[in-house]
């Protein structure tokens, strides 16, 4: 019985686990530079934690099953709720502002397309603690220093960003109930992935009134932040927001990354819980899903019975992150290729037991050796040894009974015979 894979899932060969790892290395080389420490929490956690904040997209994408007590559990489709409920549980121990960042392995039942699946990693970079623009700025530098790190440039990724805050004020200027924001965010953020004539329709069922609905599309292709500031009946919040979001360009532009940044109306976000400054990273030619995004959201420590704390940070997936650097050839040529420091050959039979034993105290040393499982020719073992990009061959023949072995520079095919006690001090091995 032959059963294959789940779908939407990933099996790492060797070498998917190489660029696995290589991605996954530079996102914590980027967190620890910039200040972040790491944490984690469960893979699953109570069902309805996902359902309250998350927003009904993230909730009919859970995949959730119950405890033998018949308690409702949902593996974890992203894991801010998780942080939120980590913060809370020790809110007055810890110091602030918090700076955390992981990487967990993330599950969300969607229809499996390019770079979206149903299992994933997601890098996560959050502040927890400071109510300034500041954190926000700070947190998009950490995302673009990854990306500038791996060889992205402004020519190939852009962070687009907009505002909640402003995009409410400006809404309910219009005439937009604040308990119809919600539904509203979640037609809107839908727009960029529907055809015009399809969101229209869209847009209709969720906003009747005629006149309002020509008001949010003439809103909708506002396109800088100066013809926000031109606008005659700027509402003081309003006003407030278009600075904020002034602010945070100004700052990225002082942090040297304000050439991958630009002002996006559009960019509302799915999840229900952001409140404030808001951004998703695309890549320049807008031909994939985004890469990443994130934003502030001031209330979700509040709303998981914690008090209300400032917090903002965003996730990145891996799939989309590695089509877009393997389509621009920067995934590849970086990645470490299997390496020995020493393959220990034998000659025959005889020295086998010799050439383990070496193998073994080398690795116990701190080298990478390995030996040929079998006593084949010495020719095959050398093959075997450059096959594996060993460095070095060790020989072992009849010249151990003169208390001598040969080494192999593999690289230049140069032999020495040397004496075996010289050998293992240069390898730092005690005889
Ligand atoms: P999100 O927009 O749901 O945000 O996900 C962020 C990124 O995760 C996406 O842009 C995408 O790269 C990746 N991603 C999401 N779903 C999938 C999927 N099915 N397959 C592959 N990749 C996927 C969040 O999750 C927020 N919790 C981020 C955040 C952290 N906000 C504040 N702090």
């Amino acid at each position: 019985m032959k059963i294959p894979p789940v779908k939407g899932t990933r099996d790492f060969y060797p070498p998917d686990m190489a660029v696995r790892n290589w991605i996954i290395d530079g996102w914590k080389r980027a967190s620890l530079r910039n200040g972040f420490e790491e944490y984690d929490g469960p893979i699953f956690e109570y069902l309805k934690m996902f359902q309250v904040k998350s927003g009904d997209e993230i909730a009919e994408q859970l995949f959730s099953l119950k405890d033998r007590g018949g308690r409702d559990l949902a593996l974890r489709p992203e894991i801010t709720p998780t942080l939120a409920r980590m913060v809370n549980q020790r809110i007055n121990s810890l110091p602030k502002p918090i700076k955390w960042f992981s990487v967990p392995r993330l599950f969300r039942a969607e229809r499996p397309q390019k770079g979206r699946l149903r299992e994933f990693f997601q890098w996560n970079v959050d502040i927890i603690g400071v109510d300034d623009v500041l954190a926000d700025a700070e947190v998009i530098f950490c995302a673009l220093d990854y990306l500038r790190e791996v060889g992205l440039g402004p020519n190939d990724v852009v962070v687009k960003i907009s505002s909640r805050k402003m995009l409410a004020a400006l809404l309910q200027s219009i005439g937009v109930a604040e308990d119809e924001l919600d539904d509203l965010y979640a037609v809107l953020d839908k727009r960029s992935r529907l055809p015009e004539d399809t969101f229209e329709k869209v847009l209709a069922e969720s906003i009747m009134d005629d006149e309002k609905r020509t008001r949010i599309l003439g809103l909708m292709g506002v396109e800088s932040i100066d013809q926000l500031n031109a606008m005659a009946d700027l509402t003081e919040q309003a006003s407030e927001s278009v600075e904020e979001l002034r602010r945070v360009f100004e700052l990225l532009g002082v942090m040297g990354v304000g050439d991958y940044c630009g002002f996006d109306i559009g960019i509302v976000r799915g999840l229900a819980y952001y409140t404030g400054i808001v951004y998703e990273i695309y890549d320049k030619a807008s031909e994939l899903r985004a890469i990443g995004g994130g934003g502030r959201y001031d209330n979700l420590l509040g709303q998981f019975g914690g008090p209300a704390v400032a917090a903002t940070g965003f996730g990145i997936g891996d799939c989309v992150l590695a089509i877009l650097l393997e389509e621009k050839g920067l995934l590849q040529k970086q990645l470490p290729a299997r390496k020995l420091d020493y393959f220990v050959a034998c000659v025959n039979e005889a020295y086998r037991q010799a050439a383990v034993k070496l193998t073994m105290e080398l690795r116990s040393a701190g080298w990478t050796a390995s030996f040929s499982y079998k006593a084949s020719k010495l020719s095959k073992q050398l093959k075997e040894a450059s096959d594996q990009n060993a460095t070095s061959c060790v020989i072992i023949g009849s010249e151990i009974e003169n208390d001598q072995l040969v080494v192999k520079n593999m690289a230049i095919g140069a032999q020495e015979l040397i004496k075996f006690g010289k050998f293992l001090q240069q390898c730092h091995i005690e005889s």
